[in-house]
């Protein structure tokens, strides 16, 4: 038997224009395959020249969110406004009137997924929000109904395209940070204010939220260890290269028996690890689970019909499923108290140095190292310094304490004969 289930739109910017879009292309296609007739009932957005572009009847404009919600056609409300002010209002007014939401709104679920939650559990509607983390690549539907049977150990994710776009510029022309930036937001790939993506931010957000799911408690933002990828010069990506790595801005989790680790920054990867082929502004992400093993999901992170693919899905499922299966977070918001965050984690290091061209300059380093405790793995000299300049050394380290690493550094940089120039971390 048909559904009939009618849906608003908050937002008809990129995601809710290309949601809309999908809604009307695909209507007999999911009336056929989905016994489910979706009907875009109502929009909301102050801008004429959207709603005009879209082709929007005088009827389906609504003035207010009061009005969206107090229509009883309309069934499910769908927010692609972004940020935590009107959306935070919209979204609670939706679901505090019983109706469920489908969000794309990734800062709204990292910051205030448990008052929600709580909301709609009261009033018994759904909460969805597949579009909030890797566009569409399908990642929230694979943790709850794909790897669920499984403790996830860890997941590595490239969670932004932004920031994989000017890595990705930067390895394969030489260019530098500066001017690739310019680049990509003149291709409109980066904003006009990158910061949220190249500091790290947009990432941990994602990271929040899929590490609260995989590991089962409420992992806040505050508590993910950030550092952006603004410090990356061209000369270590290329440096990397030639010992076989690959500079990724990476989202980390792991769950250990020692607690829970979360961190995003620049990383180097083996250049055969299947996330360094992630290339542009796609995004990935891969896991371990304790049965499963290995699994990646690849695909693209944002754009108007990715996104809304993600969107849509949550449209379906809320319409087709008559139990409310909520996103995650059966935890209470303060879950995280009880929860061990590991803070002096454990990684190789990949460090550039400029050094004095001098016999025993190696020797008086690796006895700083190993008076730090730290192993190393790999020397590389890159050339011969002239009389005046110094030379670079690279080297790679084993697995060490972060804390470690900074008193070598600190060590090191006290000398006469050498110094540290970059300093990036490397996933084994
Ligand atoms: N700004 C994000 C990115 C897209 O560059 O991946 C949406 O999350």
């Amino acid at each position: 038997m048909v559904k009939k289930v009618g849906v608003a739109i908050l937002g008809l910017g990129v995601v809710g224009g290309g949601t809309y879009q999908t809604l009307i292309d695909h209507h007999d296609f999911y009336l056929k395959t989905q016994q489910v007739d979706l009907t875009v009932e109502m929009v909301l957005d102050k801008s004429t020249e959207r709603l005009d572009a879209l082709g929007i009847s005088a009827e389906a404009r609504a003035k207010s969110i009061e009005e969206v919600i107090a229509n009883p056609n309309v069934d499910i409300v769908v927010e692609t406004i972004g940020g935590v002010g009107a959306a935070r209002a919209f979204v609670t007014a939706a679901l505090r009137e019983g109706k469920t939401v489908v969000t794309s709104n990734k800062e709204l679920i990292c910051k205030h997924s448990h008052e929600l939650e709580e909301i709609a559990r009261r009033t018994g509607c759904g909460l969805y929000y597949e579009a909030s983390c890797v566009g569409g690549v399908p990642i929230i539907r694979t943790l709850l109904d794909g790897v669920q049977a499984n403790h996830i150990q860890k997941m590595m994710g490239i969670v932004n395209g932004t920031t994989n776009y000017i890595l990705t510029k930067m390895a394969n022309e030489g260019a530098d940070y500066a001017e690739t930036l310019k680049e990509a937001q003149r291709l409109g790939y980066a904003e006009f204010d990158p910061t949220n993506d190249v500091e790290g931010f947009d990432s941990t957000y994602k990271l929040s939220i899929l590490s609260s799911m995989a590991f089962h408690t409420k992992v806040p933002h505050t508590h993910i260890f950030r550092e952006g990828i603004t410090k990356v010069d061209g000369k270590d990506i290329a440096f990397g290269k030639e010992l076989g790595y690959t500079l990724k801005l990476l989202a980390i989790g792991k769950n250990t028996e020692k607690g829970i680790e979360v961190r995003v920054h620049p990383t180097f990867i083996k250049s055969s690890h299947p996330l360094a082929s992630v290339n542009d502004s796609f995004n990935a992400v891969y896991m371990t689970g304790d049965a499963v093993d290995d699994v990646m999901l690849y695909g693209r992170g944002a754009g108007a019909l990715p996104t809304a693919s993600a969107v849509v899905s949550d449209i379906i499922y809320a319409a087709t499923h008559s139990d409310i299966k909520y996103s995650t977070f059966k935890n209470k918001a303060t879950a995280e108290k009880n929860t061990k965050f590991i803070t002096d984690f454990e990684s190789a290091y990949y460090l550039r140095l400029s050094v004095a061209d001098e016999v025993g300059v190696l020797a008086k380093m690796t006895s700083i190292f190993a008076k730090c405790n730290v192993s190393v793995v790999e020397i590389a000299q890159k050339g011969r310094a002239s009389e005046t300049s110094r030379v670079p050394l690279i080297i790679i380290t084993h697995a060490t304490r972060e804390n470690s690493i900074k008193k070598a550094i600190a060590k090191i940089n006290e000398t006469n004969y050498a110094k540290v120039e970059a300093f990036i971390r490397v996933e084994e």
